[in-house]
């Protein structure tokens, strides 16, 4: 097989990078080591900022999330049991959307097979070839056979664990990375949120997240040790356990019910420099990796695929390599600001040391973010999207 572009993985950023490419006349080919049903069962992402919105309306995905997602013009932190409001919409004018990572790629792959752009899902053992040379290729087995795949470019889109960066010769690429030792225990339930907005938690007892994915579906997280087993963990234990976390009005709201999906999820902030190697990009999670708990994975998923498939337009249509040559710079200066953004929420908000010191320095950020207008501007323009 030949393509011009092939895109390993099919989490979001494989699908939109190959959905923009196509209708731009631009032959591409998604390698998925999944099932199509077992990337829609990962229950992820939440919040996506305008700018995501606008690439996925680009890409010609958008109607459903217009038409479900809810607009959020401001978010709510609790700290120690006080709530307190920043308004997105005040200080920038600007807004996010609740549409969960399931409704996108749902919307991505139905994208995908109207135009019918080909997947391959189920790919075993897919392999990177030639990345510094000139003719690229790209092996798997499916169906009990060997394939390859010749083409011009590769992009990585295959997340963190994926192949691509580990296909890098070591001299080439440098890692930075913290490792929290801390996760997130995250439950679904179909039971109506406990308020308009997010409300993000800061308490003694650990962190916790009241999310939503609809007006009658709930996301909740709480911090949580990383050595936890899912199984110890029956849905009584986590009402439990966020309860005594909320404010007093947040714990007579709360509506609890069965869990549809709990999972653990590690933290971790992680950048892979630099993010082109020959013919190869990297994009999204497979380059960087921030905790969530600023809400930036996926949309920095989507600012790098944004660089990219107009990278690739201008290397087909115009000729020139001038966005390939910079797509590494322009992509990892807006990733090391959502890294600096989603680490310091992650410090401020979480349970991390038991210093006291450390503890009235969480306490005095946020009590500055509360106070002063020019602390809360920007908080609010990195939540809402710093632009490209
Ligand atoms: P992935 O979604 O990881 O997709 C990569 C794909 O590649 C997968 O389908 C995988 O199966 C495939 N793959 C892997 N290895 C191979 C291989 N060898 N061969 C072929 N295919 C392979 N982000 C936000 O912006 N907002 C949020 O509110 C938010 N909340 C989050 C909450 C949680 C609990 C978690 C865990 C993450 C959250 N994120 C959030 C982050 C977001 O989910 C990720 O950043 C996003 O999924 C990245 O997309 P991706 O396509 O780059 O990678
Ligand atoms: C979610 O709804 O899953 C969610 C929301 C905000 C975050 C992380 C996750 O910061």
């Amino acid at each position: 097989m030949r393509t011009q572009v092939a895109i390993i993985g099919a989490g979001p950023s494989g699908l939109l990078l190959g959905q923009l490419l196509h209708k731009h006349g631009i032959d591409n080919v998604i390698v998925e080591r999944h099932t199509g049903e077992h990337v829609l069962s990962r229950i992820r992402a939440g919040v996506i900022e305008q700018v995501t919105m606008d690439l996925l309306d680009e890409a010609g995905v958008g109607a459903r999330m217009h038409q479900d997602g809810l607009i959020h013009e401001g978010v709510q932190i609790c700290v120690d049991g006080v709530r307190h409001r920043i308004s997105f919409k005040d200080l920038t004018g600007k807004a996010v959307m609740v549409y969960g990572q399931t409704e996108i790629t749902k919307d991505l792959m139905d994208g995908r097979a109207a135009v019918g752009a080909p997947t391959i899902y189920a790919a075993y053992d897919v392999a990177l070839h030639d990345i510094f040379g000139t003719h690229p290729r790209v092996t798997y087995r499916a169906d009990g056979k060997n394939h390859e795949i010749e083409c011009d470019f590769i992009a990585g889109c295959d997340g963190f664990h994926g192949i691509s960066r580990k296909s890098v010769p070591p001299r080439a690429i440098t890692a930075h990375e913290r490792v929290y030792p801390i996760g997130w225990l995250g439950l679904l339930s179909e039971t109506p949120p406990v308020s308009e907005e997010l409300i993000y938690v800061r308490h003694e007892l650990g962190f916790a997240l009241c999310s939503m994915r609809s007006h009658t579906r709930s996301r909740y997280y709480i911090q949580c040790s990383l050595a936890e087993d899912i199984e110890s963990w029956p849905d009584e234990r986590f009402w439990e356990e966020l309860k005594p976390r909320l404010d007093e009005e947040a714990r007579e709201r709360l509506v609890t019910g069965p869990s549809i999906e709990k999972s653990i999820a590690p933290l971790r902030s992680f950048v892979a420099e630099p993010m082109r190697f020959g013919r190869l990009f990297l994009a999204g999670d497979a380059a960087h990796i921030v905790p969530p708990t600023g809400a930036k994975g996926l949309n920095l998923a989507a600012s790098d695929v944004q660089y990219l498939w107009r990278a690739l337009l201008e290397h087909y249509k115009d000729k020139s390599d001038a966005g390939i040559d910079h797509y590494s710079d322009r992509a990892l200066a807006r990733v090391w600001k959502a890294e600096r953004f989603s680490w310091w929420m992650t410090m401020t908000l979480h349970k991390i040391s038991e210093n006291p010191f450390d503890v009235k320095i969480q306490l005095a950020e946020l009590d500055y973010l509360f106070r002063s207008k020019a602390a809360a501007t920007v908080f609010a323009e990195n939540y809402v999207g710093l632009p490209y």
